[in-house]
């Protein structure tokens, strides 16, 4: 065995026994819910506004964070904004030829929803 080979598999053990010991490899399970840390009724609510912003993300990114220009980020916004900015588009109070439309058909249940969500969304670990 020449000299380079034998270097390659002490670095390689080295390797092998750091990534053994990774402190952060013991808690990947605990990391897997980034919202494990809401309550059972936060978690619910999550889950259906999560359902009813499949298309806002297209515009206002998946987590409410645009990456376009044209579109604002949504994320930290309070509940209260979201809320009376969904109500206005959808009343014609605010208007917009790209987001007018997409508030025109959201019930009052959907508004409740998304305004809660988009705050939760914010609080991923
Ligand atoms: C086709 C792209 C598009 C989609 C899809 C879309 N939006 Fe928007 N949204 C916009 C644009 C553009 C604005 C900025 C409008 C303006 O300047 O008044 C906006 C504004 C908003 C605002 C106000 C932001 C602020 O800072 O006042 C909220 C809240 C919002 N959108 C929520 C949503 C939600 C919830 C959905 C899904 C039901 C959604 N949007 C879907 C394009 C979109």
């Amino acid at each position: 065995m020449n000299r380079l080979s034998h270097l390659l598999i002490v670095v390689s053990i080295g390797l092998f026994a750091a990534a053994c010991s990774d402190p952060e490899s013991s808690t990947e399970t605990a990391k897997q819910d980034p919202f494990a840390h809401l309550t059972a009724e936060e978690q619910e609510t999550f889950r259906q506004g999560q359902a009813r912003a499949h298309s806002c993300a297209a515009c206002h990114g998946p987590m409410g964070i645009s990456r376009n220009r044209m579109y604002p980020s949504i994320a930290g916004l309070t509940e209260a904004e979201l809320k009376q900015a969904l109500l206005d588009y959808r009343s014609g109070e605010r208007t917009n030829p790209l987001m007018s439309p997409q508030a025109r058909g959201l019930s009052d249940e959907d508004i409740e929803l998304l305004a809660a969500y988009y705050p939760l969304l914010s609080t991923a670990r």
